[in-house]
């Protein structure tokens, strides 16, 4: 079921931009459009730039476009369908439309694994409470998981070998069932894979389970957790754990803690610290950090106590820095991990560590103190030459101040010395940069291109203009998007970017191709000779083509009647180009 064109236009006229994104990002006005903070990258002055006239917002940094709905489907990480929902609850339009939980990215195959998770997330939970489960609920009652925990994070029990029977009971082959890895296989016997653990749910960033982690509970000398592996819906680098319920919290927290432990994150949660997520102890990638930035810039890495724990939060922090995040730290005493400190010293101690929390470059420099021996002399040349190549990435000259002050204060060497050593250090690292910009060089062609549908899009006249003067545009994406106009303004008798953007929802490559040309920072006014000064350039530029390409067909053909006819053709071209050049 889809929502009816009348509904998504009715909605999208009553809703204002304006007020939709005000409500997620602050945003002022300057002269007659709207400036906030862009939430799609990680933004430090306001570069969004939301137009009440359009009814569309533009990020001039890293070119997000789109309507009020392309807002919240980004922002929210919804469908389509959702956002229009959405959207409707807020101006009194009610949409009547189940959601499908599965997006239409999904394939049959992954459906299943869907459909195979969900089962087994049920029966896990089920399992629980049965009179099997009972060490099970004394283990986690022991470590204080009450029963609002357990239904919160779906906490369930394996048992003995019988969720594969029955997912086999409800039509799933054995291929499914391996490929899913529920089920394992050892000399062509199938069992379950998990057995006598408890069991936690792995959400997807949407919050579907997509894995599960299982935790021994009795004294058993197996591994203490075993994960499944990964599989067509299970991809470690995209999960980060709580991830779909932090992320609402964090944003309005305006910080994300990041732990190592699911554990640790159902700890703080149970305690209302819920702007929290776990790693699950392997390394953060790339793509781990552009889920986290989309909730918040401001991350505070709180990774176990133990020496472990420190790597984690070096290499992490690493990994952020790269990606221009400036994380914060927590170190907790006694070697603890969250869960363990909440445990010993109180939540409010915790909170407390929050507040505390130190900035990298004082972490670094605790760190490296930390790992000196100040007897031994080559050890503290090595510490000062430690901080000094880490003050190098520090622009304020207060702190810089601070810490040579401090440095001299550990080393009785002076702060003049230090300064000339600073001054001095050759920077050798590479100071992570914003990404560079691409410079696109535009050729006469793809300037005719662009102009073209930059004006299509504002002016009724200059579709009409086309589509009496039709001609053929060498972009494919663009050739796409000008048809799409045209039966788009034959539909509907005008256009509207912000309605023509809903027109285009699924299709991503012509989105991309809209926002292009819509950003271009060209004169709004037009005149007829321009446009058609740019349908008779386009036409010149075909011509050169097929000219190009009959001219090589004809150099390579052999027969000499097909040569003749090549040798005609080329000639009525050149005659029709030079008519046009006219
Ligand atoms: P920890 O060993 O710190 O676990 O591993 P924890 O959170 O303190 O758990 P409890 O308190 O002992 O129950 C951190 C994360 O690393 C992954 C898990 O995702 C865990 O949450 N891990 C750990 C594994 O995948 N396998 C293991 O054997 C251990
Ligand atoms: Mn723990």
């Amino acid at each position: 079921m889809s929502i009816s064109q009348d509904k998504i236009l009715e909605i999208r006229s009553k809703a204002n931009i304006v007020e939709i994104i005000s409500e997620y990002v602050p945003l002022i006005q300057k002269g007659k459009n709207y400036f906030g903070i862009c939430p799609f990258h990680d933004d430090h002055n306001p570069s969004m730039s939301v137009s009440p006239e359009k009814q569309i917002y533009t990020c001039f940094v890293c070119g997000a476009h789109g309507n009020v709905f392309s807002f919240i489907m980004d922002y929210e990480n919804l469908s389509f369908v959702e956002a229009v929902k959405i959207v409707g609850n807020k101006v009194g339009v009610k949409v009547d439309v189940e959601v499908p939980r599965i997006n239409k990215n999904i394939n049959e195959k992954q459906k299943k694994m869907f459909d195979i998770y969900d089962i087994a997330n049920k029966y896990y939970q089920n399992q629980l409470n049965t009179s099997e489960g009972k060490r099970a609920r004394e283990y986690l009652k022991n470590r204080d998981i009450d029963d609002d925990i357990i239904k919160e994070f779906e906490i369930g029990l394996s048992t003995k070998s019988l969720l594969t029977d029955l997912l086999i009971k409800k039509g799933y082959s054995d291929k499914e069932l391996l490929e899913s890895g529920i089920t394992s296989s050892n000399n062509d016997k199938i069992y379950d894979t998990f057995s006598n653990r408890i069991m936690f749910p792995l959400y997807d960033i949407e919050g579907k389970v997509v894995g599960f982690s299982g935790r021994i509970f009795d004294d058993s000398d197996n591994s203490k957790y075993v994960n499944s592996k990964e599989s067509e819906i299970f991809k470690k680098s995209k999960i980060i754990y709580n991830y779909h319920k932090a992320k609402d919290y964090a944003r309005r927290e305006k910080y994300v803690i990041i732990t190592e432990g699911f554990m640790d994150v159902i700890a703080l949660y149970k305690r209302g610290i819920k702007n929290v997520v776990a790693t699950m102890g392997t390394a953060i990638t790339s793509e781990h950090i552009g889920l986290i930035k989309k909730i918040s810039t401001n991350v505070i890495l709180c990774f176990d106590g133990d020496n472990a724990g420190e790597k984690a939060t070096i290499s992490c922090s690493n990994e952020l820095i790269k990606n221009n995040v400036m994380p914060k730290i927590i170190r907790l005493r006694d070697k603890l991990d969250p869960d363990d400190f909440i445990k010993k010293y109180g939540v409010d101690k915790f909170k407390e560590e929050i507040s505390n929390a130190l900035s990298y470059l004082d972490y670094k420099v605790n760190y490296y103190k930390n790992n000196t021996n100040f007897d031994n002399s080559e050890e503290v040349s090595d510490y000062i030459k430690n901080v000094l190549s880490e003050l190098k990435y520090e622009n304020d000259k207060v702190i810089i101040e601070i810490i040579l002050k401090r440095l001299s204060d550990d080393t009785n060497v002076s702060v003049v010395t230090l300064n000339n050593m600073l001054k001095n250090e050759i920077i050798t690292e590479v100071k992570p940069i914003e990404e560079k910009k691409k410079v696109l060089v535009l050729n006469k062609y793809d300037k005719a291109e662009r102009r073209l549908i930059f004006y299509m899009l504002r002016y009724p006249e200059v579709i009409k203009i086309y589509d009496k003067n039709k001609c053929f545009f060498p972009t494919q994406s663009f050739r796409y998007l000008v048809n799409e106009i045209l039966d788009y303004y034959k539909k509907y008798e005008q256009i509207n970017i912000a309605d023509f953007i809903s027109h285009l929802n699924d299709k991503k490559e012509l989105l991309d191709a809209l926002s292009v040309v819509d950003v271009m920072n060209i004169s709004d006014n037009y005149s007829y000779e321009e446009i058609m000064d740019y349908i008779n350039l386009l036409n010149d530029y075909n011509i050169e083509q097929e000219i190009k390409r009959l001219t090589n067909l004809f150099k390579s053909e052999i027969n000499s009647d097909k040569k003749t006819e090549l040798a005609e053709k080329i000639a009525k071209l050149k005659v029709r180009e030079n008519n046009e050049n006219d």
